[in-house]
């Protein structure tokens, strides 16, 4: 059987997203009983952009797993510079089980795939947070008491990487994922189409709208994210004034189904996006949501690293 990677949200069938995410609430009751890296197995962490949760609970979690977590910041390597992204993925994968990245374009992630002989698993990039996503799933399911048929709603910037995810997480969970934001901020019609696809298999669907109270009405969860990604601060564009109609606050939120889960995968700018007394509110889960990364990427990575041939 040849390396499982994970690069995006698709790259997880509907069954197997389901055993990732049973695993990750397993690893979650009984958080200290699994250790398939003891030995220490290594796991590489690569961030060419800042983080905070993903840094941490990818650290965290691979030394509950038993294994060594390597965590670089790959301004202070020589990872891809001086020599290919591709050469610098040979070489780890004979010292590493794993390598886990954060970087800008999705080209370069499938450049460190295509060297790497052992499983890369996406911790962000410009075009998918599919970790992300499977953290969110598994709020989803503790909060709803599952995903198959649930009404998701995301506003904002509807082009980024996190509504991509959402668009092809959702569906492959069986959900309704609708998302909508300003003229100019649309999801990648190949995204959409990809959604889609998968969606027919699990009737699932999908709806890119442009108004919010459209998407998030009658909605089962509403999520947000900033207005302004990674990479995105200086690229001229005002990303305020268009996306005021898609704060989520108080009235926004009146629209969803009572007692909605809010999501937002932090950070969050209070104020902009989501205002503070939604974000505070009986509402919100984002702070289970934070948490659940840690659960959902130590199953990820238990489950990669068993479903390949990797070391
Ligand atoms: N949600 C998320 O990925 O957070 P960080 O950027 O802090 O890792
Ligand atoms: N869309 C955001 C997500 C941060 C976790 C970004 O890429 O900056």
């Amino acid at each position: 059987m040849s390396v499982r990677h994970f690069l995006r949200d698709d790259d997880l069938s509907p069954g197997e997203q389901e055993a990732v995410l049973d695993l990750a609430a397993a690893m979650k009751a009984d958080r200290f009983a699994f250790t398939p890296l003891a030995g220490p197995r290594s796991v590489a962490v690569l961030f060419d952009k800042q983080s905070l949760r993903t840094r941490f609970s990818f650290d965290v979690g691979i030394a509950e797993l038993g294994g060594h977590p390597i965590v670089v910041d790959t301004q202070g390597t020589h990872f891809g510079r001086g020599e290919t992204l591709g050469d610098a993925a040979r070489v780890l994968s004979r010292y590493v089980s794993a390598i886990v990245m954060r970087t800008f374009g999705d080209e370069r992630l499938a450049e460190v795939a295509a060297g790497a002989t052992v499983p890369v698993v996406n911790a962000l990039t410009d075009g998918f947070h599919p970790c992300q996503l499977l953290a969110d799933l598994l709020t989803v399911r503790e909060r709803c008491g599952g995903t198959a048929g649930r009404t998701l709603a995301y506003v904002g910037d509807a082009g980024n990487n996190m509504a991509h995810s959402y668009l092809l997480a959702g569906v492959t969970a069986g959900m309704h994922v609708r998302v909508a934001g300003p003229p100019g901020y649309d999801p990648l019609p190949s995204i959409v189409s990809r959604a889609d696809e998968i969606a027919a298999w699990t009737g699932g669907s999908t709806q890119v709208l442009r108004d919010p109270h459209e998407a998030v009405d009658g909605a089962d969860v509403v999520a947000t994210d900033t207005w302004t990604s990674m990479g995105q601060e200086k690229d001229g564009r005002d990303r305020l004034t268009p996306f005021w109609p898609y704060q989520i606050n108080k009235d926004l939120l009146a629209a969803a189904a009572p007692g909605a889960v809010v999501l937002h995968c932090l950070p969050a700018h209070r104020g902009e996006e989501i205002t503070d007394d939604v974000m505070d509110g009986p509402q919100s889960a984002v702070v289970d949501q934070a948490e659940n990364r840690l659960h959902a990427q130590k199953a990820l990575l238990a489950w990669l690293l068993s479903a390949g041939d990797a070391r």
